[in-house]
């Protein structure tokens, strides 16, 4: 069943659109992520749905019904926020029942469903304190508890982690992900940073300015970008972007890289990568991710000398950053591999794993 359904969405503050027609269908149990910059329009998309904010036009669907005019009361979700918004002179226990007491649940359910979720988020001896006796995961925790008591149609979480040192994000993005295995609930999570997406999401929204750029499987997302923005947002280090032009002559068509700062001229041989569709001198941007480049000796195909300008080690690899055709770009090499500054080293990839996007509309050709 269909959990939710987006009908082309907008919304506008005055006269600044900043929803200019969204639309997504989400099945029950799936896991969707909204990944975008800063001002896309993530939030205000989770406020319409929550229904904190009025649509402008457009349509919401939860479950089988119009949520347009429903108050957020009756829309049966459960919101949390990226500030915990818990009550600070309540306890553990009265913050996570508050929700059901003011539905009129009785108290005796109001401990039991406490008692459930607290056991399954391990903060059942914490139930007698107050937020400010707890550490910042733990008040994570208990507002995921709150959110969780309810048992409610869908979960909506704006950057739920964003508050949270870097390993304690990590151990709570693992515990969000188990806890959806075994509960399977339908969510909406805001994020943008881009590995939570990629762990978390069955399926990715990646929003810019106001609209969806890509609705995908995350594996989807990052193998298949369907134009330059989404190559460029997802993937750490960012994917390298080149100027090329498709040369189709006698023999295997070829990828020219359009050489900067006097550079020589590079040329890829890409063999069966673009549709025959696409014409001889077809301005291009070629993708490839720091990833994709190894040393050369490999299997890859595509081989080249480059100088290194830059040596990053992160422990677990080694980021290089070399100059192609006069561009600045970025491989990610094994942590064994230790270049020196200025060392040429040779550097291969497979054409196979290049990206191909139309200059103009930074639309993905192959
Ligand atoms: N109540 C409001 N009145 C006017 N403009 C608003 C209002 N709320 C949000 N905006 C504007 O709408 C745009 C989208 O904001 P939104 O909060 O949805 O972005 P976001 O993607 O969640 O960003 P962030 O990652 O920074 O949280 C921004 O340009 C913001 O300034
Ligand atoms: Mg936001």
């Amino acid at each position: 069943m269909e959990a939710l359904r987006i009908k082309a969405v907008r919304k506008k503050f005055g006269p600044l659109e900043v929803l200019k027609g969204i639309s997504l269908d989400l099945e029950e149990g799936d896991f969707l992520v909204l990944l975008g910059p800063s001002g896309c329009g993530k939030s205000t998309l989770l406020a319409l749905i929550a229904g904190l904010e009025d649509i402008t036009a457009g349509e919401i669907h939860i479950g089988d019904v119009i949520a347009n005019d429903l108050h957020p009361r009756d829309r049966n979700i459960a919101m949390v926020f990226q500030s915990y918004a818990l009550y600070p002179s309540m306890t553990v226990h009265a913050n996570m029942a508050f929700g059901l007491k003011m539905r009129g649940v009785s108290t005796a359910d109001q401990d039991e469903a406490v008692k459930r979720v607290a056991d399954m988020l391990d903060i059942g001896h914490l139930l007698e304190r107050k937020p400010g006796q707890l550490s910042g995961g733990q008040r994570q925790r208990v507002a995921m508890g709150r959110a969780l008591v309810r048992d409610p149609m869908l979960f909506l979480f704006d950057e739920p982690l964003s508050n949270l040192d870097a390993k304690l994000r990590v151990q709570m993005r693992s515990e969000i992900k188990k806890l959806h295995n075994r509960l399977q609930t339908t969510v909406v999570y805001v994020t943008h940073d881009q590995v939570e997406a990629m762990t978390l999401a069955t399926k990715i929204a990646v929003m810019q300015a106001g609209e969806i750029q890509q609705y995908a499987p995350p594996e989807e997302i990052y193998n298949r970008p369907a134009n330059a923005f989404v190559a460029g947002f997802v993937g750490s280090p960012q994917m390298n972007f080149l100027p090329g032009r498709l040369e189709r002559g006698n023999g295997d068509p070829r990828l020219r890289i359009e050489p900067a700062n006097g550079a020589t001229e590079c040329t890829i041989p890409i063999g069966s990568l673009v549709e025959s569709s696409l014409g001889n001198g077809e301005e291009v941007i070629v993708g490839i991710r720091p990833e994709s480049i190894r040393p050369a000796g490999s299997s890859s195909t595509f081989t080249f000398d480059a100088a290194i300008e830059l040596v990053e080690m992160t422990g677990a690899d080694t980021l290089a950053t070399f100059i192609l055709g006069g561009h600045e770009m970025m491989a990610r090499l094994p942590a064994e591999e230790k270049p020196a500054l200025g060392d040429r080293i040779g550097l291969s990839f497979d054409p196979a794993s290049v990206h191909l996007f139309d200059r103009h509309t930074t639309v993905r050709l192959n």
